[in-house]
């Protein structure tokens, strides 16, 4: 899989100039499943022009709410119908809108429960990876995300460092690939083998058309959650391209 996180970028004409530019291309692409998750606002148009292809739709928020009085929010209920995906306790949300652990495990809950398809962020923090504690926090993130989730469905996990996102400094294929794989140990001890062996966990920071091949070419690694990159047409096909080379 490969889910184009494009952030708080794009007007809404913007958006359906960029998803024409990638339409056709990603279409043509049968063993990858891509993702593209524009602003909210963007949704619905973007959604009528993936219509009908294999391009999949995916939000970057959701509040655990059904309905009622919360200024501002979008309630699963209101993804459900217009989107498959949703991102749920990025790092940025976490560090600028204060989510914590508990949040994000009630925004998986609530998302699941509609059948929307969680792609779950975690990552350490700079500071933590220098301190040596990205397996200690990594393991308790995953933990307090799916606190009381008895059934995983389509969950996908994207395994993100902090300090990679947006920087143009990723992990490397090989850390990228030993955390992941601890990732899924962690979630085969929390659930069962086979439900590990069969969730999608992506890499995401400062990937690019330049190193995919690093991260894709690793066994632990289902694809990647592309940010900056994603807002280009041509490298984000690039991208899809080269893992669906990989993948064959
Ligand atoms: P980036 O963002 O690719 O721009 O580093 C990744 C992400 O935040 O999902």
């Amino acid at each position: 899989m490969i889910a184009g996180n494009w952030k708080m970028n794009t007007t809404v004409s913007e958006a359906t100039e960029l998803v024409k530019a990638m339409r056709a291309g990603l279409d043509q692409i049968d063993n990858v499943d891509k993702v593209i998750c524009p602003p909210f606002i963007s949704l619905a148009s973007v959604g009528e022009l993936i219509k009908g292809s294999s391009i999949k739709l995916g939000a970057q928020n959701v509040y655990f709410a059904e309905k009622g009085a919360y200024t501002g929010e979008i309630s699963p209920l209101m993804l459900a119908d217009q989107c498959e995906f949703v991102i749920i306790g990025h790092s940025e949300r976490r560090q600028y809108f204060n989510e914590t652990g508990e949040i994000v495990n009630k925004k998986i809950v609530a998302a699941l429960k509609v059948g929307l398809k969680p792609i779950l962020c975690i990552g350490e923090r700079l500071e933590e990876n220098e301190a040596g504690r990205t397996e200690e926090v990594v393991s308790e993130q995953l933990r307090s995300s799916l606190a009381e989730i008895a059934y995983l469905n389509s969950l996908v996990i994207a395994y993100e460092p902090v300090w990679a996102i947006g920087t143009g400094r990723s992990a490397t294929g090989k850390q990228a690939n030993e955390i992941i794989g601890l990732i899924r140990r962690n979630t085969a001890k929390l659930y069962d083998k086979e439900i590990a062996r069969n969730m999608r966990i992506l890499y995401g920071g400062s990937v690019t058309a330049d190193n995919t091949a690093e991260f894709i070419n690793q066994p632990e690694i289902d694809g990647a959650l592309v940010g900056g990159a994603s807002l280009k047409a041509t490298e984000f096909l690039s991208i899809v391209r080269q893992t669906s080379e990989i993948k064959k």
